[in-house]
């Protein structure tokens, strides 16, 4: 199956490393723009290298804190110009259920849907 992702701009979540990372490298290597957002600054220099700097951007970003996500929301809307598919991968796995809560089921995103 081709997939035509050329200029799409994709946000992912908790894409600094495992699925995240690789659902990014999916789309940046069909030709989508691809805005990373996730608590580690882990950024991904080989991917800058490899597809462009103008091709990826990388958001310190907690997506379990409202304001963080609005504001990487926006910086992706001002910088790609738009979003055209979101990926909610961030995710953990913890004993706190309130922990596990927030990030995974009641994040900015979840918050953002809702306005
Ligand atoms: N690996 C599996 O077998 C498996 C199975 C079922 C579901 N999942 C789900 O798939 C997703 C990805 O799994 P993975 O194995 O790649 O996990 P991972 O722990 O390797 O990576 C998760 C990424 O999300 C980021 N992250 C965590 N909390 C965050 C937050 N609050 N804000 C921003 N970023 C945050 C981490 O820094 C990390 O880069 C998770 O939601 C996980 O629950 C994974």
């Amino acid at each position: 199956m081709k997939m035509e992702f050329k200029n799409k701009v994709v946000l992912v979540t908790g894409g600094a490393r495992g699925i995240g990372k690789a659902i990014a490298k999916i789309f940046l290597q069909n030709g989508a723009k691809v805005f990373i957002c996730d608590k580690e600054q882990k950024l991904c220099k080989n991917s800058k290298r490899k597809f462009g700097e103008n091709s990826v951007i990388f958001n310190k970003c907690d997506v379990s804190k409202d304001e963080d996500f609005q504001a990487a929301y926006s910086e992706c809307e001002n910088k790609f110009k738009g979003l055209d598919i979101l990926v909610n991968n961030a995710g953990i796995v913890d004993k706190d259920i309130r922990k596990l809560e927030a990030v995974n089921f009641k994040n900015g995103i979840a918050e953002y849907n809702k306005s």
